[in-house]
């Protein structure tokens, strides 16, 4: 179990996120939603000790979670990434199992058929030559994807994969959630872009700063809730996404 207690950050002038706490089981895709500015990645990044906390602690099966990150597939914002360095999309991937292989040993076979099956489960294996750069915005989420699932961890923590992703992009990711899910993965997967998929989702986190609501997206998805979170910018974030009829 992922249990994550009383996680706090301050940066130098303002509050990132105040006593967060939760866990998650095995088996669950939890959605992570709140305004810009809410706290999302500095949460990710908190749990995996990529930022100093002012207070709390991560536990993944009872021992401290930056512990044990080879168990954890992190993909940051689209914005955190470098697009325009010269690597391949084949690459990209490989580069997942060096903390497996070691820095100076050559992949063998076993390393190069994890990687190829992460890029066909994502449909990227024809396009492995190319240069990331190269590619459509979505085509790089499916790679940074594939970086993920070639890691073979057992926790996701996804910062916005759904940016800049057209339709299709859109219909393998959640298919490769749902199915890791049913292999007892945990998922936590941030996005102001579930659409309707939101009511799909087992559970959602909805965050200001503080954890505002914990819950079935039923119940999470209360006007009174939604307020708390969205304040006066409520209408213009979320209304055009849902056909909730909300006001604060
Ligand atoms: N490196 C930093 N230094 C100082 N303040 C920061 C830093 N990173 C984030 N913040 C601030 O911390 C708060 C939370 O930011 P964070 O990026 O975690 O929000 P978010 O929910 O991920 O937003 P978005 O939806 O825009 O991605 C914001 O007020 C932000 O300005
Ligand atoms: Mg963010």
């Amino acid at each position: 179990m992922l249990d994550v207690r009383q996680l706090a950050v301050n940066y130098r002038q303002v509050q990132g996120i105040d006593r967060i706490s939760f866990h998650v089981n095995p088996g669950q895709l939890v959605g992570i939603i709140g305004p810009n500015g809410a706290g999302k990645s500095t949460m990710m990044k908190a749990m995996l000790g990529l930022i100093p906390s002012a207070s709390g602690a991560v536990h993944y099966c009872n021992c401290p979670l930056h512990q044990q990150l080879q168990k954890v597939a992190y993909i940051p914002q689209r914005s955190a990434i470098d697009w325009d360095f010269p690597i391949t999309v084949w690459n990209v991937v490989l580069m997942s199992r060096t903390r497996h292989l070691g820095w100076f040993r050559r992949p063998g076979k076993g390393a190069k058929a994890i990687v190829k099956a992460a890029l066909e489960r994502v449909e990227m294996y024809s396009l492995r030559h190319r240069r990331i750069g190269e590619l459509s915005g979505g085509q790089q989420q499916r790679v940074f994807l594939a970086r993920a699932l070639a890691q073979q961890a057992e926790i996701f923590l996804l910062d916005e994969p759904f940016t800049g992703v057209d339709v299709k992009t859109e219909a393998i990711m959640l298919k490769v959630f749902d199915e890791l899910k049913n292999e007892g993965k945990i998922l936590l997967i941030s996005s102001h872009d579930w659409g309707q998929t939101l009511y799909q989702l087992d559970r959602l986190l909805l965050l200001n700063r503080g954890l505002i609501a914990d819950g079935t997206p039923q119940q999470v998805m209360t006007p009174e809730n939604l307020c708390r979170a969205y304040g006066t910018n409520l209408q213009n974030s979320l209304q055009q996404n849902s056909d909730n009829t909300m006001f604060c």
